[in-house]
């Protein structure tokens, strides 16, 4: 039986996959409302195919609970922050999780943990945690993105770091049973390096964007245009701007990096901060527009998305949030995906939005953009995503 402790937006997918192809599990959370919520029969956040997953692991037997349980095989997906100040990893849930399967767990144990973590740490936290005890550490990163979760956790390919190769089989085997990607086995640290490197390489690409998007802007001119152009040489793929990074990836593992080699990461350390400028380059564009058109309330301006990407209800970190944060402003705000109000001025109408609204600064591109642009083609926008084609629009 494998025991998945932590339940959010890696956690349960990765138990329903598991539980859906053949495999006995209990999926495990310290949140006794979310326990309460998935025993009831409901899932806890939204996701494409994410119901259907559910129904098809209940019938095969999948059972929550808020107890750790005494098996062999653990699979930890909690989450793994970092230390504002310090940029390092705190590491506070996985060791609390570790501590807690070292007191039900059987010997020879095989703990995964699927936690991002910056590298060493499984050397520095963990493994001093398991002296005394015979248990295998494993350390198996997670790739996929939240609105092609279920289609990502079976394609992807994937990477199981192991101190015993035999053991990293064991658990490529486990993995086998929903994952068609290849999957390969190596050591521990090699597999917390590569995965805050991956996202490392995201974070870093996109703030060459973003750096570019203030540089036309700057210059008058078009980024996208640039862009589209210049990714016409075989060997440039420049990504697109937008107005800032969320999510509890991109934003977050690079700092590891920064935090345990500062002397060695100065682009990442940049990088970062040219990211997390985005918002504020935006609130300045949004304050040139508004003076442009005559518009001195906050209020009649909208801004359209909480969340921190398109067709996701996940609002961590988000730009519109950082947005609102350091320019606390009387913002109107509507988030399609949403159904709980966690901004001020936070409408839970659209069309109500839209009527009280005379700027809309579009800060997500969800799907639902598409049935309702008609509706603002009266509105001055300015589109941060290029998300509105066709229509005349400000863009970043
Ligand atoms: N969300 C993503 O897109 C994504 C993608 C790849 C990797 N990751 C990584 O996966 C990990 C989990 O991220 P997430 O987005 O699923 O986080 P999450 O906050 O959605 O879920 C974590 C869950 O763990 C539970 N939890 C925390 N400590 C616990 C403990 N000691 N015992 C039992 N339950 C506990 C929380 O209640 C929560 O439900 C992180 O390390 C993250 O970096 C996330």
């Amino acid at each position: 039986m494998v025991n998945v402790i932590g339940l959010g937006y890696i956690g349960l997918p990765t138990a329903l996959m598991l539980a859906s192809h053949g495999v006995q599990v209990v999926g495990t959370d310290y949140n006794t409302k979310l326990v309460q919520t998935l025993q009831a029969g409901q899932t806890t956040f939204s996701e494409a195919g994410l119901e259907a997953l559910f129904a098809s692991a209940l019938e095969a037997g999948i059972r929550f609970s808020g107890e750790y349980q005494s098996t062999d095989v653990y699979i930890v997906s909690v989450p793994t922050p970092y230390d504002r100040d310090s940029k390092k990893i705190d590491p506070c849930y996985v060791i609390a999780a570790v501590k807690q399967i070292l007191s039900v767990c059987a010997e020879d144990a095989v703990i995964v943990i699927e936690s991002t973590v910056s590298p060493g740490t499984m050397d520095r936290f963990v493994r001093p945690l398991c002296q005394g005890k015979k248990v295998h550490l494993v350390h198996a990163p997670e790739r996929i993105i939240p609105g092609n979760m279920l289609y990502e956790l079976e394609h992807n390919s994937r990477t199981i770091g192991a101190d015993d190769p035999q053991v990293g089989q064991q658990v490529k085997e486990l993995y086998s049973s929903f994952c068609k990607g290849e999957i390969v086995v190596t050591d521990i640290k090699t597999a917390e390096m590569t995965k805050v490197i991956e996202n490392t390489y995201r974070a870093v690409n996109i703030a060459f964007a973003n750096e570019l998007a203030k540089l036309c802007h700057y210059e008058g001119m078009n980024v996208d245009e640039i862009i589209r152009i210049c990714n016409m040489h075989p060997r440039v793929n420049i990504l697109s701007p937008g107005p800032g990074v969320g999510g509890h990836c991109i934003p977050v593992d690079p700092w590891f990096l920064v935090g345990d080699y500062p002397e060695h990461t100065p682009l990442i350390a940049k990088a970062m901060t040219i990211n997390e400028e985005m918002p504020d380059f935006i609130y300045s564009r949004i304050c040139s527009i508004m003076e442009e058109h005559g518009i001195s309330d906050f209020s009649k301006v909208g801004l359209y998305g909480l969340t921190y990407k398109e067709d996701v209800d996940d609002v961590r970190e988000s730009p519109t949030l950082q947005l609102l944060q350091r320019h606390p402003m009387p913002f109107a705000v509507y988030d399609p995906m949403l159904t709980e109000t966690i901004a001020d001025n936070q409408y839970t109408d659209f069309t109500n939005f839209l009527q009280d609204t005379h700027l809309v600064v579009v800060m997500v591109a969800h799907s639902h953009l598409r049935s309702v642009s008609e509706a603002m083609k009266d509105k001055i926008i300015f589109d941060t995503r290029r998300a509105l084609k066709g229509m005349d629009t400000y863009r970043i």
